[in-house]
């Protein structure tokens, strides 16, 4: 079945303190959506790319698109308010019928073949597939009161790609705008759909400040 993914890049990145949003900064000589893209190049190289980047910035990715002479097919989506409407224009611009559709964070270069294989695999097979990693740290839950400890093995932290079948994807990104809608599967959900977890790999981490910057820099150096 014909695979896409809608990498989300219409985020101002704040956090990073940085003069460009995050998903521009260099990572080992190359911008860091770059390196996400071809991840997903070589997982196929057939893989339809459709680009959600924030109206202010797509002058400067083509621009930077021709200075470094980056060859790569993709669309190019103008991002919304939220993640939420920055998915929804993305989705917008697939006109086919019966795909299997990846959503992943720009930020994420460091997720795994294997990760995003097991994920369509998933997606393909029962609907919804999103990958997840087990909490290694301990965890407490606070409050006006204090805090308290929590049973970490009921938890999971959610990564990207998270993985749809298309025609779920398209109705579930009908309703409404929601507060609650913190990642596609919480939309997904939200819809009726049964989300399927998996294992993701712990080196795909969202680089969202220079801390990440630098263990990112250093696993890929491994
Ligand atoms: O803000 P947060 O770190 O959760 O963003 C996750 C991903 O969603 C990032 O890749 C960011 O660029 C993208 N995003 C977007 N449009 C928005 C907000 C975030 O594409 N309006």
């Amino acid at each position: 079945m014909k695979e896409y993914v809608i990498i989300v890049a219409a985020g101002s990145g704040k956090r990073m303190g940085a003069a460009i949003p995050k998903q521009f900064l260099q990572l080992a000589g190359k911008p860091i959506l770059l390196h996400t893209m071809e991840k997903f190049l070589k997982h196929n190289p057939n893989i339809g790319i459709v680009l959600v980047l924030n109206a202010e910035y797509v002058a400067f990715w083509q621009e930077l698109c021709h200075t470094l002479n980056i060859q790569i097919k993709h669309e190019i989506v103008c991002g919304g308010k939220e993640r939420f409407h920055s998915v929804k224009n993305g989705l917008d611009a697939i006109t086919e019928e019966d795909a299997i559709v990846a959503i992943h964070d720009a930020v994420r270069p460091l997720v795994s073949l294997k990760t995003i294989e097991n994920c369509f695999l998933m997606a393909c097979e029962k609907g919804a597939a999103v990958p997840v990693l087990h909490l290694t740290d301990s965890l407490r839950v606070t409050s006006n009161e204090g805090s308290a400890p929590v049973d970490r093995s009921k938890y999971r932290m959610v990564q990207t790609p998270q993985c749809f079948q298309i025609n779920i994807l398209r109705q579930a990104y009908e309703q409404p705008f929601n507060d609650s809608f913190t990642d596609d599967a919480s939309v997904v959900e939200a819809f009726g759909e049964h989300i399927h977890l998996l294992e993701g790999n712990r080196e795909n981490i969202k680089i969202t400040d220079p801390v990440d910057l630098r263990m990112a820099e250093a696993m890929l150096m491994d």
